[in-house]
């Protein structure tokens, strides 16, 4: 790949000397110019980012800003000024200006600066990109991500999609794009003409989950009417994407096991055997494993389900997807609430990349919304995003220990059950709750040997 290419503009050949030398060693590509008229024949010649000086023999830069701006509107310009007045910054970041940085400048500064605004382009042609290689909008590069662990999950999702083998499982935290990895497979598969059907399992109670699947024959129960068919017989040659699959109770995870072993069912009520043609991708944000262990999910249903597992990676695991994933959401608001967003401020970047997401992608998906609908300007501060700047709950303001003590376990156990309870059991989310990661909640629930009472 060609290194960018930066204009250098200013009529003193000292500052031009310096900011080139310090650049090219950055291993940018360097050309100069020290008057306006030479600045625009240069610039046509094709650079990325131009360093421009305000004074110049034959004109003011502000002019020559707005030309290379006419010429390119993707051309960054970082205004280099002695006579710095805020009515002038203000001017040229009016006219598209990137930045700009008074003199005498700190030579780190402006390579930080350079660097940032390149970075920022890049991610920004990135989105470009994939917006417009997305004729369809669940392709497998819809799954945005260059972080190795990523690429590994497109490349074995491009398998798996046009894999003989039928059976799919996906299996993440909340938010890491389980949904979109299941309609990714079907319309990267030859089934993508074909139905794709989607169920929760936990949404409906067993015996309505279980004509939902398998469909019923009139008066199968009380209320069935008439007959009906069910979701593997709808999708016939196509997809049936089961989430939430640990939830489903034992009697319907044997009726599964044996249409996914025979293809053929029943449907409630029914006699006959129906043989279909689907593929079944199943999805659970649980360990599947320790429910087995647990006996809540038989262990013949695991290992036939497990035959094609798909883990996806939490995003606190691949935090260099961050910036990307970033750029593609505020891309995507800003054409939603038709913003100019450009970018985040100062260490924000960075402190975004540190953050825990226990929510995944979804989360950020949900701050940047946020951020974008409350922020004000160009850069979003992080102020904007209130999960970099929450301290956690008063509690070493609110407590007192009481004079003949307490018995820390105590109060631990029922913090950790009180944080499991309000997520529903969900580990991941009663974990953020405590500022724990899942391996120390997990910790704790052995420990307290916690278990979740049926409802
Ligand atoms: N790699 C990714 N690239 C782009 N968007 C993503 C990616 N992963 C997830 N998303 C987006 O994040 C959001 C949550 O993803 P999704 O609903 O697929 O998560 P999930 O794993 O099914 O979560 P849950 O367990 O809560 O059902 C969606 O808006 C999805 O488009
Ligand atoms: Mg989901």
């Amino acid at each position: 790949m060609q290194p960018p290419t930066i204009l250098i503009v200013d009529d003193e050949q000292l500052i031009r000397w310096s900011l080139a030398s310090r650049l090219s060693d950055e291993g940018y590509r360097i050309v100069e110019a020290a008057t306006a008229a030479d600045a625009i024949a240069r610039h046509s010649e094709g650079v990325d980012l131009v360093l421009l000086d305000y004074r110049l023999p034959d004109g003011d830069g502000i002019d020559v800003l707005k030309r290379i701006k006419a010429a390119d509107p993707e051309t960054l310009v970082i205004m280099l000024t002695a006579h710095s007045t805020i009515e002038l910054a203000v001017e040229a970041m009016k006219q598209g200006a990137y930045h700009y940085a008074n003199k005498p400048f700190n030579l780190d500064e402006i390579a930080m600066l350079v660097e940032k605004a390149l970075e920022t382009t890049r991610l920004r042609r990135e989105v470009r990109t994939l917006r417009t290689s997305q004729a369809q909008p669940y392709d497998i590069e819809r799954m945005i991500g260059e972080s190795d662990a990523m690429r590994a999950t497109r490349a074995l999702l491009r398998k798996v999609a046009t894999s003989p083998a039928s059976t799919v499982l996906l299996t993440g935290e909340s938010g890491t794009g389980k949904d979109l990895a299941a309609k990714a497979i079907h319309y990267a598969s030859d089934r993508a003409t074909r139905p794709f059907m989607n169920i929760t399992c936990s949404a409906l109670p067993e015996n309505l989950l279980e004509s939902e699947l398998f469909g019923h024959e009139r008066g199968a129960f009380t209320g069935a009417d008439r007959q009906k068919r069910g979701l593997f017989e709808m999708a016939d040659s196509g997809t049936v994407f089961l989430d939430e699959i640990g939830e489903m109770v034992p009697v319907l995870q044997a009726k599964l096991l044996r249409f996914l072993e025979e293809k053929t069912f029943k449907r409630v009520g029914g006699a006959a055997d129906i043989r279909v043609d689907v593929r079944v991708i199943a999805a659970t944000n649980r360990q599947l494993e320790d429910e087995v262990r647990a006996g809540k999910f038989r262990e013949d249903l695991y290992y036939r389900l497990n035959v094609l597992p798909i883990l996806l990676i939490p995003l606190r695991e691949r935090a260099v997807d961050i910036p990307l994933l970033l750029h593609y959401y505020i891309d995507t608001y800003n054409r939603e609430f038709k913003k100019r967003v450009k970018g985040v401020s100062g260490d924000v970047l960075g402190r975004l990349q540190t953050y825990g997401w226990p929510g995944n992608v979804r989360e950020l998906r949900n701050a940047v919304e946020r951020a974008m609908l409350l922020g004000e300007g160009e850069q979003l501060t992080a102020e904007d995003f209130p999960m970099l700047t929450r301290t956690r709950g008063a509690l070493t303001e609110g407590i007192e220990l009481p004079a003949n003590g307490i018995d820390l376990e105590t109060l631990e156990r029922a913090l950790v059950v009180q944080a499991l309870e309000r997520s529903g059991w969900n580990q991941t989310r009663a974990a953020a709750l405590l500022g724990l990661n899942r391996d120390q909640i997990r910790y704790r629930i052995d420990k307290f040997k916690l278990e979740r009472t049926p409802a």
